[in-house]
């Protein structure tokens, strides 16, 4: 695949977006940002500072007063460096506090346009493999090769309480569940960009694949997408 590629990859919570990203950055050797993280970053501010998240005035403030800093490091542990401020933060994105509230955040128009705007001017920079809710439709509608990743609600639970596992974290199976139907709900209800398949993406249902069977259809998919040199 020519190196100038930029894949998009957009998908609800648990469709394995994330570890196809970093897996299929690695098979092509580009960078790869999971754009959730920096709404995440966002949300788990407002946690931290006490900011109430359906207050919209107040999350935008909030995002002005303390930008999330983007760098992509194909070095650091999870391929690109997350930061409230001038801190650095990681694995506390993932927290279920943070989930349980990010979907909110992400909702609004004015945290988007900000969120928005780093991710083009990251795009802007070099091939990348992005992954998010919006970036085929949004943020690199002319990304060659757009997917639009899918499982079963089962599935992603099971992936959830998985990767909740590993963190030492155990949490309730219904409530998972109902908790990823809300979020999906709000994400493709929402007005503001909501998730949906961008034109000309391909539809990749991940429920029976494994990593490595995404990875190897994306690639093989850049692979008829982008003109070789
Ligand atoms: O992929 P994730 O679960 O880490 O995403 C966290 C939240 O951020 C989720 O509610 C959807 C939202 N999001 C978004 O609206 N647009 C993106 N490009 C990425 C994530």
């Amino acid at each position: 695949m020519a190196a100038f590629a930029h894949v998009a990859i957009d998908g609800p919570a648990g469709s394995g977006k994330t570890t196809v990203a970093r897996a299929l950055s690695r098979r092509l050797g580009i960078l790869h940002l999971d754009t959730g993280a920096m709404y995440r970053a966002l949300a788990l501010a407002a946690l931290e500072l006490g900011v109430p998240v359906d207050d919209e005035a107040a999350i935008l403030r909030l995002a002005r007063a303390k930008p999330i800093g983007v760098v992509l490091d194909e070095r650091s542990p999870d391929g690109f460096r997350i930061r409230i401020g001038e801190r650095e933060v990681g694995a506390e994105l993932y927290r279920n506090e943070v989930s349980t509230i990010v979907s909110v955040v992400a909702a609004y128009p004015g945290v988007r346009e900000i969120m928005v705007d780093r991710q083009r001017a990251i795009a802007r920079e070099g091939p990348v493999v992005m992954a998010g809710r919006d970036i085929g439709t949004v943020v690199m509608p002319d990304a060659p090769v757009k997917i639009f990743l899918t499982a079963s609600l089962e599935a992603r639970v099971a992936r959830r309480l998985a990767e909740l596992a590993q963190q030492g974290t155990s949490v309730d199976r219904v409530e998972l569940r109902a908790q990823m139907e809300e979020r999906d709900h709000l994400d493709i209800h929402r007005a503001a960009s909501p998730l949906q398949p961008a034109p000309g993406s391909i539809a990749i249902d991940s429920t029976d694949l494994s990593v490595d069977d995404v990875v190897d259809r994306i690639a093989a998919a850049a692979d008829a997408a982008v003109p070789k040199r």
